[in-house]
């Protein structure tokens, strides 16, 4: 197992490598890209933790050598938001490091799994999508937007409303990852909540991304726990090619259209990535409503991804 970090350097590339230094299957390669000169020494300092993961560091001209034989690609590079942002306002300076990124991919390492990090998720995805295609390699199973960090503050958020173990918490999360597009399923916690929780909790959901930034008042936004969130994906993927059997996650990935070209469901991974998407079941009142005033905003993200490569 092969996985390639572009821009490992960063908060998030940082912490998500050394969940994977310390976390991937024994024999697993593990390749650090950045365009930040720091990457060499960030290698160098993971590789003296004992783990059987070799680890490799790649500087600007090195990114085909990250990538030569990668199973699995994640791609935390570009920039984070400062308070009064949001995530659609990182769109021009990150689209055009995703699209080249992107494109040394289709280049090297065509048959990786990619999950894409870099926001504005909702976008970056259908630009991914674009460039892929332009090259003649793009495969709908094998393209993610990572949501996991929605799913992971839900179970925190509703483990903390309940006093449970969050281990105990699973939430469903669908839509998208930005604002009211990040839709938490909290009717399909087996939990009872009243309708203030179930407003107050989902508001919360949504606006954790912007809960952080303002916290971190202009130093950046999620890194650790996006970090954690990054790399459980990261092992559903890896379980999914090594061909265990019934691994299912949530990711933004491409759909008959229904809701949204790109909408976040649960999937079944496997040895070429999603083997099924898998309904998201029945919604309440409350999350219909929900879904049904955020598809307009959602589906004009796709299209600024979809229309940038034209
Ligand atoms: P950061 O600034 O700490 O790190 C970004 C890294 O990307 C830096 O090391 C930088 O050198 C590198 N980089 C920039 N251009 C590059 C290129 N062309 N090739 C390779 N590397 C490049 O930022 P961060 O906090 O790690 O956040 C990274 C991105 O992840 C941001 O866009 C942020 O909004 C996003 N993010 C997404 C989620 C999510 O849930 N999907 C959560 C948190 C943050
Ligand atoms: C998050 O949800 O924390 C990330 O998307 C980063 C951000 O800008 O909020």
């Amino acid at each position: 197992m092969k996985v390639a970090v572009l821009g490992a350097a960063g908060g998030i590339g940082q912490a998500l490598s050394l969940l994977l230094k310390t976390q991937l299957p024994a024999g697993s390669d593990l390749a650090l890209y950045d365009v930040a000169p720091v990457v060499p020494g960030v290698a160098v300092d993971l590789s003296h933790i004992p783990t059987a993961v070799k680890v490799t560091g790649h500087g600007v001209d090195n990114l085909a050598d990250a990538l030569q034989g990668a199973d699995i690609v994640l791609i935390p590079a570009g920039v984070p938001r400062k308070p009064g942002m949001d995530r659609s306002d990182l769109f021009n300076i990150n689209a055009g490091i995703v699209a080249k990124l992107i494109e040394a991919i289709a280049d090297t390492c065509p048959k990786a799994l990619i999950g894409i990090i870099t926001n504005p998720v909702n976008t970056t995805v259908a630009i991914a999508k674009q460039v892929l295609t332009k090259k003649g390699v793009y495969d709908k199973n094998r393209l993610f937007g990572v949501t996991t960090l929605d799913v992971i503050r839900a179970e925190t958020f509703v483990a903390e409303l309940h006093g449970l173990n969050p281990a105990d918490v699973k939430v469903p999360v669908i839509g998208g990852h930005s604002g009211t597009t990040i839709l938490p399923l909290l009717s399909q916690t087996g939990l009872s909540f009243t309708d203030e929780q179930i407003s107050a909790l989902t508001h919360r959901i949504q606006n954790a991304g912007t809960e952080v930034v303002e916290a971190k008042a202009g130093g950046g936004s999620a890194t650790l726990s996006m970090g954690q969130a990054a790399a459980r994906f990261c092992l559903s993927l890896a379980k999914g090619l090594k061909g265990e059997a019934e691994v299912v996650d949530y990711a933004y990935v491409e759909t008959d259209g229904a809701d949204a070209l790109f909408f976040a469901h649960p999937v079944k991974l496997g040895k070429n990535g999603i083997e099924a998407i898998l309904p998201y079941g029945p919604l309440s009142a409350f999350e219909a409503k929900a879904k049904t005033d955020m598809l307009p905003g959602l589906q004009g993200d796709i299209q600024l991804g979809l229309d940038f490569v034209k």
